[in-house]
């Protein structure tokens, strides 16, 4: 096989093989196929795109690419829930407990990552003395005993995709939906993922913008999930303005907790209702999205998924009196509230905005080298659709620095106001089982 007749091949806009797509993602990872054959490729696959069975047998051949963690040990349908990104997304630190009250096995391996605050291993860490480094048999054992347990990132993971994303982050193939699709999910699958609940966001802070193209990622994703042998569903999600209220590190530990007794933010709440009832159900935990619905409002009702919370936090080292204390995580020196200069209503809260504002506190890495301040961040007041008047707080600023002029520009700058009332976003948009 010659790479260049496959690039010529999906350049006419022809479908390629199982052994032709094993060939090129092999070949690519161990070198033998060279960064500008690969750089055809992507563009011929952007401009041409992959059919159900292509995208499936890709994302299988980028799992196959590297190591797959296996998780048979842990009894129980594991379901992994992703977030395709969004600003101030607490979900994951509330789902986790929330499910595994209901003995859903939830055996997460998270990251750092790049981005506005920190990723969920940041977030738990503002938690002192919660530690990720855990050996793999301990993580085993924490799971089966806790329902819950978080590790760090480990082995060589699909590094396929890791060499493809960088090279489709200088090539401008980044927003091609099947090698997104492909990506995530293969990452995904190589976790050890039995079922998959994807929250695709949508709207000015998501990757994907527009309702339309987060539909498509949505299906493409659930499509190679349920392809592979992988229950998957998606819900398409609100990222028109950050979700919940705080955005930054121990300020969502302490939204996650609000909301684990049943005193979290609205919207915050809801999505983790709704993407917690299909965890639930695709785990066999319920016979219908109703009944896993109602099980959760009761573990938030009856103290269980606060009682989880606590323990898996105590279970990695972090102290647990944080739930009934919050003010015993990291606290800011300069508490600082934003005041409306006009009446109105909000019409928008620009999420990757306010993201950026949060990050320039410190909540966030802009390098790789950045270190983070768990302590800032910021908490919204109002959302879209709420009345204000000027000189109420829109929010509040946690900063360890006295000067921040320009992060008060910036935010001022992307809430806007106006006369007219404002309908509040619609949260969840779509549900995609098949
Ligand atoms: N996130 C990923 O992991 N991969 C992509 O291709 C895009 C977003
Ligand atoms: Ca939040």
């Amino acid at each position: 096989m010659r790479m260049v007749d496959l690039i010529e091949k999906k350049r006419d806009g022809k479908e390629l093989t199982t052994e032709e797509i094993q060939f090129i993602i092999e070949g690519y990872t161990n070198n033998s196929i060279p960064d500008y054959q690969m750089s055809a490729m992507t563009m011929a696959i952007y401009f041409q795109g992959m059919n159900e069975r292509e995208r499936a047998e890709l994302t299988m051949a980028m799992v196959n690419s590297g190591d797959t963690i296996d998780l048979s040990a842990i009894d129980g349908v594991k379901v992994d829930k992703h977030s395709t990104g969004g600003v101030g997304d607490t979900t994951t630190l509330v789902l986790g407990p929330l499910v595994a009250a209901l003995g859903v096995p939830v055996a997460k391996m998270s990251g750092r990552g790049l981005g506005h605050t920190g990723g969920t291993i940041d977030k738990l860490e503002a938690v002192k003395g919660f530690h990720v480094e855990i050996e793999n048999d301990e993580f085993i054992r924490l799971v089966n005993e806790n329902k819950i347990a978080v590790i760090g990132q480990s082995g060589n993971l699909t590094p396929a995709d890791k060499k493809l994303y960088a090279l489709r982050d200088v090539t401008g193939t980044v927003n091609s939906i099947p090698l997104i699709a492909s990506s995530i999910m293969s990452k995904k699958i190589a976790a050890g993922a039995d079922a998959i609940c994807l929250d695709v966001k949508t709207g000015a802070g998501a990757f994907m913008k527009t309702l339309d193209d987060s539909r498509e990622l949505a299906k493409a994703m659930v499509s190679i999930g349920n392809n592979v042998g992988r229950k998957t569903m998606a819900v398409i999600s609100d990222m028109s303005q950050p979700l919940g209220f705080a955005i930054g590190n121990a300020l969502e530990v302490k939204e996650a907790i609000d909301t684990l007794r049943g005193d979290g933010p609205e919207d915050l709440t809801e999505l983790c209702l709704t993407l917690g009832s299909h965890m639930v159900y695709l785990a066999g935990q319920a016979a219908t999205l109703d009944e896993a619905r109602n099980k959760l409002n009761e573990v938030i009702s009856n103290g269980k998924a606060l009682e989880t919370f606590k323990i898996f936090l105590q279970s990695q080292g972090g102290d647990p009196e944080v739930v009934d204390d919050p003010a015993k995580l990291p606290q800011a020196k300069y508490i600082i509230e934003l005041e409306a200069t006009e009446d109105g209503y909000i019409s928008e809260i620009v999420a990757d905005e306010i993201g950026t504002a949060a990050m320039m506190l410190g909540a966030g890495r802009a390098t790789k080298e950045s270190i983070i301040d768990l302590a800032v961040g910021i908490v919204l007041k109002k959302k879209i659709g709420d009345q204000v008047k000027k000189g109420e707080s829109l929010l509040t600023i946690h900063s360890n620095q006295e000067q921040i002029e320009e992060v008060k520009q910036i935010l001022y700058k992307n809430i806007k106001i106006s006369k007219e009332k404002v309908p509040a976003p619609i949260l969840v948009h779509e549900e995609i089982t098949h």
